[in-house]
């Protein structure tokens, strides 16, 4: 779906179908909706006066102008209440209108920008967040499948605005969202591919290709690259791995000395069978997300990449399958990390911090301002904060974690933080080594955190997002399947840096 702005009425535009919008409670639609009201001789105020149409969040009313309008149809999106409006708002109603404009099979749709005019909100924000939440709307996955009737597609999305002073602030945010848009979705590509797709040398060809398009450095080291650097830690995950490990950098402005420096870590296993502490079956397949992290950060660098952010960012993501193999890493085990840390194996099922150990302790070579790490890490997480709700935040500095929680409320990519206190530290002792790999039941979220905290000597946030890379059901922008999780929330942090 191609996005285009134009400067107009947006009752006069040559599309078969028009996305105009009302907040609750209205008796006597307004701007570019009161406009279109009027072309089509009061047919908008009709239903309101009947109470078919409210303007409660989620309702979608269609019209049919007849010929009082070049357009087929015209969609009146409810906007909510007026006292929660918000950018979420905004993301929610253009998906509403995008996808029955879908189900419809419009080809060509035109939409004013929502909350840009009696809604108040920032014109470039609201923009950014209509164009968003329409993209992710509509996103699907090339699902490997041999399709009955070909499926339909908009072609185009022309976001209408009447005032010529607001157009450059609209180029702007579209501009941005589409960035923001391909970036989330490829993330969520990565995360859909069957494991046999996206495997570690996967994960490294879509980073070739993003440093190719975007002008970033790359790095892609295997099993013996990793050696050189004693990752012990990755490699004894990677260990009884088939498919080749991949630890892979992505570096924007590699030589700005001059710019802050950023890192971001993601955890890149493609497929977490446990290994040899093995899972059980029941939905085992849902592992295929637990480099979800790993494709968060090759998305969001995507996205750096095209907005050129004045940062220096560095995208690091230890990419491996963990496997139960006759070389298979075990419980007892003892294990070095890069830094030399030695690590008790109790559960082979904690790789995530296994190979997490050595992307952190690889971080500290940029001397960053800040590095954020995102893992689906721990099952304890989805225990404590829910399904799809937040993902869970440990941070060594206050003022980072009020970064990162304020960018996840403006992006709704909610985190929250868990405590990363000293006292943890006792749960992960070990008889034989410097540290255990597990802490056991309780506090697990928060002693794989404490765990990580080990190998880590800068500002520093975690990310537990286990429970947030994948879902189960349709919600509003976010289809079932991979979400994307991560991207717009490390992209909106990293816009806000300075
Ligand atoms: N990848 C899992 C965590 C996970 C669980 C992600 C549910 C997404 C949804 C991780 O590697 C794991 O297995 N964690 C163990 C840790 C335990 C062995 C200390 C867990 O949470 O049970
Ligand atoms: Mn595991
Ligand atoms: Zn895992």
């Amino acid at each position: 779906m191609k996005i285009k702005v134009n400067q107009g009425e947006i009752q006069t535009i040559e599309a078969d179908t028009l996305i105009v919008n009302l907040f609750d409670d209205v008796t006597t639609p307004s701007g570019a909706t009161g406009a279109v009201d009027q072309a089509v001789g009061g047919a908008i105020g009709e239903l309101i006066a009947s109470g078919d149409l409210t303007g409660k969040a989620g309702e979608v009313g269609v019209l049919y102008p007849r010929d009082a309008i070049p357009a087929t149809r015209v969609l009146v999106v409810g906007l909510g209440k007026r006292d929660s409006f918000n950018l979420e708002s905004v993301r929610q109603t253009a998906a509403n209108g995008i996808k029955q404009a879908h189900k419809l099979k419009a080809k060509s749709v035109a939409t004013i920008v929502h909350g840009a005019g009696v809604g108040g909100l920032d014109v470039q924000a609201a923009t950014r967040a209509t164009v968003e939440g329409s993209l992710l709307a509509l996103y699907r996955f090339a699902a490997t499948k041999q399709e009955s009737e070909p499926l339909h597609d908009i072609d185009s999305l022309t976001i209408v605005e009447f005032d010529g002073s607001k157009l450059a602030a609209i180029e702007a945010g579209s501009n941005q969202a589409q960035a923001i848009a391909a970036g989330v979705a490829l993330a969520r590509d990565l995360v859909n591919m069957p494991p046999n797709v996206a495997t570690p040398s996967k994960m490294a060809e879509t980073a070739v290709s993003i440093a190719n398009d975007h002008n970033l450095k790359i790095t892609v080291g295997d099993r013996a690259w990793a050696a050189e650097r004693n990752m012990g830690g990755f490699l004894a995950v990677a260990k009884g791995a088939g498919e080749p490990p991949k630890f892979i950098v992505l570096e924007h402005n590699t030589d700005r000395e001059d710019l802050d420096t950023i890192v971001l870590v993601g955890k890149g296993i493609t497929f977490d069978t446990g290994g040899i502490s093995i899972k059980p079956t029941a939905n085992m397949g849902a592992m295929k997300s637990d480099m979800g992290g790993a494709a968060a950060v090759l998305g969001a660098m995507k996205v750096v990449g095209a907005m050129n952010l004045p940062l220096h960012v560095i995208g690091i993501a230890p990419c491996t399958e963990n496997m139960p193999d006759a070389n298979a890493y075990r419980p007892a085990d003892v294990i070095t990390a890069s830094n030399g840390t030695t690590i008790e194996i109790i559960s082979t099922d904690a790789e995530g911090r296994m190979v997490l150990a050595d992307g952190l302790v690889y971080a500290k070579q940029y001397s960053p301002k800040a590095v954020i790490d995102l893992a689906t890490l721990t099952g304890a997480c989805v225990i404590a904060l829910g399904q799809g709700m937040a993902a869970g935040l440990f941070s060594t500095e206050d003022s980072l974690r009020d970064k990162l929680v304020a960018a996840g409320t403006a992006v709704h990519e909610r985190v929250w933080p868990l405590p990363l206190w000293d006292d943890y530290k006792e749960a992960i002792k070990s008889d034989v080594a410097d540290i255990k790999n597990s802490g056991g039941r309780f506090g697990g979220v928060a002693t794989s955190a404490i765990f990580l905290k080990q190998f880590v000597d800068y500002p520093w946030v975690h990310l537990d997002i286990a429970g947030m890379a994948l879902t189960e059901k349709d919600n509003g922008y976010t289809p079932r399947g991979g979400t994307g999780f991560g991207v717009r929330l490390l992209v909106e942090f990293l816009r806000s840096w300075v």
